[in-house]
């Protein structure tokens, strides 16, 4: 069932802590430590080995967080075929469930069924993804993603160029007065993190900058929330 209190962030910045980064056997831990830190949303990538080359967590991680929080669950879906898995993954817990645009010949159909789930509907495009492949299907997209890495592995620096296409997105989105967010994902940073948001990015995925924070995963959303301007 998804969480009745998570609000979009299509007037506001959202940081989106990705687990990817956390230690994988104190999970738990990691997603005590952010509530009560501003954030209203989890990442959880889920990988599998073969649309990107490495495997994080499945419907079972996923049921096992969602025991443990009451913030809304994000997955970030890596696999080929999704269609296949958006039933197990809702009854599981996600709130938001976002697919590629690569692996999803029947994106329209997909993200219908994502929406009729009540869950958030999102669709991923990767740095060589043309913004264009996500148009005819913006409506019905509550976020749309665009990877600033190649996905797979989180630590990476964030590629300049796909700031560009974040730039196209948010204008295309704005000329149909469309509430979709923007979310970008990978090599996210206090250093980038504003440039991310002048170039049209609401809500903003961090794995590394977060849970690598000297301080603890709370220091780390409120470094990179520091640099962001007010809304
Ligand atoms: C990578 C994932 C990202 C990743 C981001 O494929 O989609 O969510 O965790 O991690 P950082 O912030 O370390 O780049
Ligand atoms: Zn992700």
């Amino acid at each position: 069932m998804p969480r009745p209190n998570w609000r979009a962030c299509s007037d506001a910045l959202c940081i989106a802590p990705s687990l990817l980064a956390a230690d994988f056997a104190h999970l738990a831990d990691a997603v005590h430590a952010l509530e009560g830190s501003g954030v209203n949303r989890l990442h959880v990538d889920v990988m599998d080995g073969s649309f990107v080359p490495n495997f994080t967590f499945g419907t079972d991680t996923v049921r096992a967080l969602r025991r443990e929080t009451d913030l809304p669950l994000e997955l970030h879906l890596m696999i080929r075929e999704p269609e296949r898995h958006l039933e197990t993954f809702a009854s599981a817990g996600a709130d938001g469930i976002t697919v590629h645009q690569e692996v999803s010949p029947h994106l329209h159909r997909t993200l219908s069924s994502i929406r009729a789930l009540d869950c958030r509907a999102g669709a991923a495009i990767n740095p060589s993804t043309p913004v264009r492949t996500l148009h005819d299907v913006l409506d019905l997209c509550d976020l749309a993603l665009v990877m600033t890495i190649n996905p797979g592995f989180g630590g990476q620096k964030l590629i300049p160029h796909t700031l560009e296409k974040v730039a196209e997105l948010r204008s295309e989105i704005d000329r149909r007065g469309l509430s979709t967010e923007v979310e970008v994902d990978g090599g996210v940073e206090a250093s980038n993190a504003a440039a991310c948001a002048a170039a049209g990015a609401t809500v903003l995925v961090a794995g590394t900058a977060v849970f690598g924070h000297a301080e603890g995963p709370a220091a780390g959303v409120r470094a990179i929330t520091a640099t962001l301007p007010p809304r």
